[in-house]
């Protein structure tokens, strides 16, 4: 069972720099990673929320809550939030960190990654696809 968390300002897909994100919607990501766990065999339940501290606690409890794999895209929290960091270092699951913009070609604020480190890997810049690619990475990874 994999665990989708999508972190800040993602619940504002499609309305919300449509030239950066694209202008499909958070409901319109979700139902597709529901669909690609479908092909790949997993359950998958997705999650948003524009909160650190309740992102933290879905990190902390995947476990215990009966999930084998993580993908995140936890938005600006990416650049600076030690907090999630050791949350997902503090867990033992394998979790992929995805960003649906090319971070490296943006801000340079952007091109840093406090939480990749602690992450099974990183994939960006690939659009919505890139959520599909770490769920096949965690399915393959056994994990
Ligand atoms: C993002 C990139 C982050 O820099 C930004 O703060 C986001 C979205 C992405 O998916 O490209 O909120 O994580």
């Amino acid at each position: 069972m994999i665990l989708v968390l999508n972190g800040p300002n993602l619940n504002r897909l499609g309305l919300r720099e449509p030239g950066i994100y694209g202008s499909q919607t958070l409901e319109d990501l979700e139902r597709l990673c529901e669909e690609w766990g479908a092909e790949l065999g997993v359950p998958v339940t997705c999650r948003q929320n524009n909160h650190e501290g309740q992102l933290l606690e879905w990190v902390q409890d995947a476990e215990a809550h009966g999930f084998s794999g993580i993908v995140i895209n936890p938005g600006a929290l990416t650049h600076y939030s030690y907090a999630l960091r050791d949350a997902i270092s503090g867990q033992p699951l394998p979790v992929v960190e995805v960003h649906i913009s090319n971070v490296d070609a943006r801000e340079e604020f952007r091109h840093k990654s406090v939480t990749a480190a602690v992450c099974k890997g990183k994939i960006s810049g690939l659009g919505f696809l890139g959520y599909r690619l770490a769920m096949e990475a965690l399915v393959e990874g056994n994990g």
